[in-house]
């Protein structure tokens, strides 16, 4: 099979792993805390792994990771219906991940589906156990119709925070630096906090947490992935700290200091890498006169 094929395979998989993760989340935050919402929670992390390993997969194959969000079951009224909705989001997962692994010849990635496969017959077993539970514990939707200024800009913050979550991690997968890749990796695993945080503090507070995205800076040259990382950083450091002194519940405005002190964090460290970033391309450039031999 040609690797443009494979390729286009698997980024269907990997936006179906991207539906899941945002399904799982929003059911997890709907639940308010407790333990079942804690093991969805696991199981959306469950499936950012799968999606990471896809990612690396179609980069090492030259291609580009999609950021589409791919197939979500999200209807149903009731905590038992959600559960059965991600049961059978599990079960269309299974029958895709059985039909790529018999079209994909390449050995490693099959292995690697096979690999995904299997946690997701767990997941699906886990969310039957969840139907069940939930009936029996009475597990009920705890989010309220609250609109005020407060659920608008907590809203505003999810949306932000999804939006850099797949900015940071399309800049990981195509980032050609290893410390690159890391540093983005590491602000996207932050951003994923913020966003759980923002959520649950929505669904605490009586709100509804609608988890959408704008769209995410993809560049692919790192000087640019940078320059546009931090200017997004730096608007919305700003825009936390002006919402933190605004608010008048103490705990809320301590959450928004603290994302804010996050932001002014990452946008620290992505200067520091363009700094290096421009430093590297001049001495990149100084290589390349054609009388720098001397
Ligand atoms: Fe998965
Ligand atoms: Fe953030
Ligand atoms: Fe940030």
């Amino acid at each position: 099979m040609e690797k443009e094929k494979i390729v286009e395979i698997l980024n269907k998989d990997l936006q179906d792993e991207h539906g899941a993760i945002i399904q799982y989340l929003s059911h997890a935050y709907a639940m308010g805390e407790g333990e079942m919402a804690c093991e969805i929670e696991a199981t959306a992390r469950e499936e950012m792994r799968h999606l990471d390993w896809l990612a690396e997969t179609i980069v090492e194959l030259g291609g580009k990771p999609s950021l589409k969000r791919g197939t979500m079951r999200m209807g149903g009224k009731t905590v038992p219906e959600w559960m059965q909705n991600d049961v059978s989001l599990e079960e269309g997962a299974i029958s895709q991940y059985q039909e790529h692994i018999k079209m994909i010849d390449d050995p490693k990635i099959k292995r690697l589906l096979k690999r995904i496969l299997a946690d997701e017959q767990a997941h699906r077993k886990d969310f039957m156990h969840f139907v069940d539970k939930s009936k029996k514990e009475g597990t009920t939707d705890h989010r309220g119709s609250r609109k005020d200024s407060v659920t608008k800009m907590l809203n505003w913050g999810i949306e932000h925070e999804y939006t850099v979550i797949l900015q940071y991690l399309f800049h990981s997968y195509m980032a050609p630096d290893p410390e690159d890749k890391k540093q983005f990796e590491d602000q996207a695993i932050n951003e994923m906090q913020h966003l759980g945080w923002l959520a649950e503090e929505l669904v605490d507070g009586g709100g509804n947490p609608k988890i959408e995205h704008k769209a995410p800076d993809q560049s692919t040259q790192t000087s640019k992935m940078l320059e546009a990382d931090i200017k997004i950083e730096k608007e919305v450091a700003e825009a936390y700290d002006k919402a933190a002194k605004e608010v008048e519940d103490k705990g809320l405005k301590e959450l928004l200091q603290r994302i804010r002190d996050n932001e002014i964090y990452h946008m620290d460290v992505f200067k520091d890498l363009l700094e290096l970033e421009e430093e590297q391309m001049g001495l990149r450039n100084v290589d390349q006169l054609p009388d720098s031999g001397g």
